[in-house]
């Protein structure tokens, strides 16, 4: 896949059409730092799709229960650790979040403290937009159960969508074909990306102070990033949450997943960021014997409380970032420009087509007028 030049850049801010084949720089569009989430996240108190043994609580209750909290600078999302519960009552208290704004293309940096471990655990940190199953794809960044490493970055698309054997990343191909049935978590496998490193999931990830996660979103690929906090050569501008970042200085990415055979603008559109922790379920119910957990993952929640001490997020930000090229980030610029760019020539909407991709969705360019959800700088 071809990177970006700088002239390229140059040449969509000026006009000229060229292919959009954009990568690069990019600035910083909203910054969710300790209480930030609890006016960027919604609280998705749903039945668990993946038929987890947890309940999905209320911002209201998880603030009332301490199952979430924020300081300054960190943020927790944990499980209720102290209640035995009934075999015929609901499951372990936990917590799903959404963002309230979509994103099409973009950078997502999650610089994360602590990820949830423990047997029977099914963390997962995803974009996607859950009312939709998977028809506006789905982005599994940091993902897996029972403590097994590594993680696994997966696609999950509605329409066909297959990778190319040969890729340049540094992670383990386990299939190449990303199409799945509409239902969300149900089993379908998506074209997963075994990151090389165990220090990305588990206890090794937290014994390590975790590290950091990114995920670029192009029109023509997607890439995951991942840096154990402990390790050398982290970017600056990742380590320091910098307000503009570039991609191209990120290195080999350890998920690649281009657009040869997947027309990824069709089988992706405008994501939520989501974030959940459940129990038992599909996978990490069917993996519990094997990773040495025991033979009832239900019974084992139910019953184990204290097991649950270390089944939190904690996050020190998660940062989403907009294209450099569409360098107007002023909110009722950008709704004015979406709609001229919709009543424009099909030439001036392939030239902006790149920079119109983050603001096509009526929900988000109404969240933008009303001046919260991309916290414009
Ligand atoms: C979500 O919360 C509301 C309000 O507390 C409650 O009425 C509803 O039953 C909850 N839904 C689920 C699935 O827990
Ligand atoms: C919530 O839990 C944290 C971590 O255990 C603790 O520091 C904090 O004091 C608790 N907050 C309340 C209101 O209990
Ligand atoms: C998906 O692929 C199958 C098998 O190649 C093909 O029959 C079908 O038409 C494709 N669907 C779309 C929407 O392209
Ligand atoms: C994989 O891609 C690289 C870079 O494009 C190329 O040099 C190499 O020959 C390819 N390998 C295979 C097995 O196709
Ligand atoms: C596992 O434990 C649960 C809760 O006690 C129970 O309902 C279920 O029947 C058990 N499953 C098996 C296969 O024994
Ligand atoms: C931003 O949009 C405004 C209003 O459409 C326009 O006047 C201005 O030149 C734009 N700025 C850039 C950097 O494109």
């Amino acid at each position: 896949m071809g990177i970006l030049s700088r002239s390229v850049l140059r040449g969509v801010a000026v006009g000229i059409v060229t292919q959009s084949v954009l990568a690069g720089p990019y600035s910083i569009a909203q910054t969710n730092i300790g209480s930030d989430f609890f006016n960027n996240f919604q609280w998705e108190n749903i039945s668990d799709p993946t038929n987890g043994r947890v309940e999905y609580v209320t911002q209201a209750t998880a603030q009332a229960e301490n199952l979430t909290y924020a300081t300054s600078d960190t943020f927790v999302l944990r499980a209720d650790s102290t209640t035995t519960l009934s075999a015929d009552g609901p499951g372990r208290k936990s917590n799903r979040i959404k963002s309230n704004a979509q994103y099409n293309t973009h950078v997502t940096v999650f610089d994360i403290l602590h990820m949830p471990q423990g047997c029977g655990t099914w963390p997962a940190l995803w974009e996607a937009d859950d009312s939709v199953g998977t028809s506006a794809g789905e982005i599994d960044i940091l993902e897996g159960v029972d403590d097994i490493a590594p993680n696994s970055v997966t696609l999950h698309t509605s329409g066909n969508c297959t990778m190319p054997s040969n890729r340049t990343m540094l992670g383990t191909s386990l299939s190449d074909d990303c199409s799945s049935s509409a239902d969300i978590g149900n089993g379908n496998n998506g074209c997963s990306v075994d990151a090389p490193y165990t220090s990305s999931y588990g206890p090794v990830f937290n014994s390590n102070g975790g590290g950091y996660y990114a995920l670029e979103r192009t029109s023509e690929y997607i890439r995951v990033w991942f840096w154990a906090r402990n390790q050398d050569g982290i970017p600056s501008d990742i380590s320091g949450g910098a307000s503009s970042i570039d991609t191209d200085d990120w290195g080999t990415p350890i998920a690649d997943f281009p657009d040869d055979d997947c027309a990824i603008n069709e089988v992706f559109g405008n994501n939520n960021i989501i974030v959940d922790l459940t129990f038992c379920g599909g996978w990490a119910g069917d993996d519990f014997s094997g990773a040495g957990c025991g033979s009832n993952c239900t019974q084992y929640v139910n019953e184990n409380p204290s097991a649950f001490e270390n089944a939190y997020w904690e996050f020190a930000a998660v940062r989403v970032y907009s294209p450099s090229s569409s360098s107007n980030t002023s909110a009722t610029t950008n709704a004015a420009l979406s709609a001229n760019v919709r009543a424009s020539s099909s030439t001036l909407s392939a030239s902006l087509g790149y920079m119109m991709d983050i603001f096509t969705s009526p929900t988000l360019i109404a969240l933008a007028v009303v001046g919260g959800a991309w916290g414009l700088a």
